[in-house]
């Protein structure tokens, strides 16, 4: 079980693939649509990941896509499950299982992501259905004035990471440990490295305590960055070495991969600050994408709810998959 488990893991990073996070929660994707003017129906979103699907970064450029529970059972207009389209792009299905990050008592303003309740027989059942890897995503505000994030909620959340990522390998699932610091607000640069470092440690020590095997794990962190509402940005070059440095300091090196979130920031600077890092090298581990909206953004615009803009929306999105792909090659350039 190990060696599936390592092997699937190595699939997901492999040299020049990464991974699209498709798995937008009925909410998140209904957002997206109403930006682009199209009612969030069962069909609209069965066509838009349709789409993607058939399109030809899947084969090139996309290891594995994370889905919705509703994608996972959801078939296309030909009645091929949707499943089926990925597999045989020669891609992975993977699953979100958690249900969200909901308000944790007594932390005003933090929250603990739930979902722990009756995994062990979700797996199963997703497992069945052709999801060999899962994410879970633990969610850390940073909002210094209020002491947040707090002692209690990170250790609270890496803890519920661990216990999903074991569940995860005892169903032969791979799972991607998603502890993400969010963008959001006007802190600066150092303040995201200290928060995540923090982050991290406790995460590495949860997983540890709950018997994860980290060569069968992929880890998917936020990038260094500065608040987008900070005075001061940062350049390419500062994103890079200090996300470097974080993760060299906290990630032990037989975990396989590193597929980074790329929560809000621009399409270019995703795949930029991924380029800076793996042109620095010598990394002890791969790292890839696992990009939402730098993926999604484009394809969306472009196909504005029209069948006649299909190609379009495909040729966008593999466009941006080449692009990252370049990028976690050290190969991009603007
Ligand atoms: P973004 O790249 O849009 O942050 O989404 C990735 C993801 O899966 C967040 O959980």
């Amino acid at each position: 079980m190990t060696a599936e488990l390592d092997a699937i893991a190595q699939k997901m990073v492999a040299d020049g693939k990464g991974i699209l996070a498709a798995d937008e929660s009925s909410g998140t994707i209904k957002k997206r649509f109403d930006a682009i003017g199209v009612e969030s129906t069962e069909e609209n979103r069965r066509d838009y990941r349709e789409l993607m699907f058939r399109s030809e970064a899947m084969t090139k450029y996309i290891s594995g896509v994370i889905l919705y529970e509703e994608t996972i059972r959801q078939k296309a207009k030909d009645g091929t499950p949707l499943v089926s389209l990925i597999e045989q792009a020669g891609s992975i299905p993977g699953i979100k299982v958690d249900a969200g990050a909901k308000p944790q008592p007594a932390f005003p303003g933090e929250t603990i992501t739930e979902g722990l309740d009756g995994l062990a027989g979700r797996l199963k059942e997703f497992y069945d259905l052709g999801a060999r890897f899962a994410k879970w995503r633990a969610v850390i505000d940073i909002d210094t004035a209020k002491g947040i994030p707090s002692y209690g909620s990170i250790r609270a959340n890496a803890h519920a990471l661990a216990r999903y990522a074991a569940l995860c390998q005892e169903a032969k699932i791979v799972p991607i440990v998603e502890p993400e610091v969010l963008m959001d607000g006007s802190h600066d640069i150092d303040t995201c490295y200290q928060v995540t470092e923090w982050v991290l440690k406790t995460t590495f020590e949860e997983l540890y305590y709950q018997r994860v095997r980290l060569e069968g794990m992929v880890l998917k962190p936020n990038m260094i960055v500065p608040g987008k509402k900070a005075a001061k940005q940062a350049s390419v070059a500062e994103v890079a070495e200090k996300t470097v440095r974080v993760l060299k300091s906290c990630v032990p090196s037989v975990v396989p991969g590193i597929a980074f979130l790329s929560g809000g920031q621009s399409d270019e600077d995703a795949t930029a600050h991924l380029d800076a890092m793996v042109k620095l090298g010598g990394l002890p581990w791969k790292l890839t994408y696992s990009y939402g909206r730098a993926l999604q953004a484009a394809p969306q615009k472009a196909w504005a709810g029209k069948a006649e803009n299909v190609a379009k929306a495909q040729a966008a999105f593999t466009h941006r998959a080449h692009m990252n792909s370049l990028a976690a090659l050290g190969q991009w350039s603007s």
